[in-house]
């Protein structure tokens, strides 16, 4: 098997990509003391990435799952990685917690609120309020600020088979590209805007599309 490189850091990089239009779904491995899986794909993807996720930890269980909101390429596969990862715990917002409880899909949740941060031994993610729950309720957007890598979901979404690439793109533009103006009223899209201009990410590491270097 050839050895799984890192896209940044000690962050890698897992894709699946949805046919017919070429959707490349992202999901991160953060690998510290206490391993961290951005995003688990849906289910489909799961049984992929499960593997290359599991030799990338060898001996070390994961310990968190983050989930930005509640639809299938962000938690589809919930419940195959928790299979294999039984005390993982899921953080997210209490909305997203509800989805999870409610579906039986995970009992080990730890709820995250915008502005608070989210610190393990050797991480320290910011959270960021993210309108793109069912009803425009509340998700999360991550921020680990140790690194500074900001981790995108459905934000600087590009079409394409993107696996492993890494543009170089100014914060600003990122932020005024990152379709954070689609938010149905103004206010969400200024207060979604506003958050984002507060953080110095050096490296996005995008959900959907190439990952970015931020450069000035
Ligand atoms: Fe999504
Ligand atoms: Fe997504």
């Amino acid at each position: 098997m050839k050895q799984i490189k890192t896209i940044y850091s000690n962050i890698y990089q897992f894709t699946d990509v949805l046919e017919p239009m070429k959707l490349s779904m992202h999901q991160y491995l953060l690998l510290t003391e206490e391993p961290v899986l951005v995003q688990t794909g849906a289910i489909s993807q799961a049984k992929k990435t499960l593997p290359q996720i599991k030799e990338v930890l060898g001996d070390k269980p994961l310990k968190y799952i983050l989930i930005s909101h509640f639809e299938s390429d962000e938690c589809g596969g919930i419940a195959l990685v928790l299979k294999e990862y039984p005390n993982a715990i899921c953080i997210c917002s209490e909305v997203t917690a509800r989805q999870l409880w409610g579906f039986g899909l995970a009992q080990n949740i730890q709820i995250v609120k915008p502005e608070e941060t989210f610190n393990g031994n050797d991480f320290e993610f910011k959270i960021i309020g993210y309108p793109s729950e069912m009803h425009m309720w509340e998700g999360v957007l991550f921020f680990e600020a140790k690194r500074g890598i900001f981790f995108s979901s459905d934000l600087m979404f590009q079409i394409g088979e993107t696996h492993g690439q890494v543009i170089e793109c100014n914060w600003n533009h990122a932020i005024n590209t990152s379709g954070a103006d689609q938010l149905p009223s103004i206010d969400m899209q200024k207060k979604l805007i506003s958050n984002l201009e507060m953080i110095n990410p050096v490296f996005v590491a995008s959900g959907h599309g190439p990952c970015m270097k931020i450069v000035k």
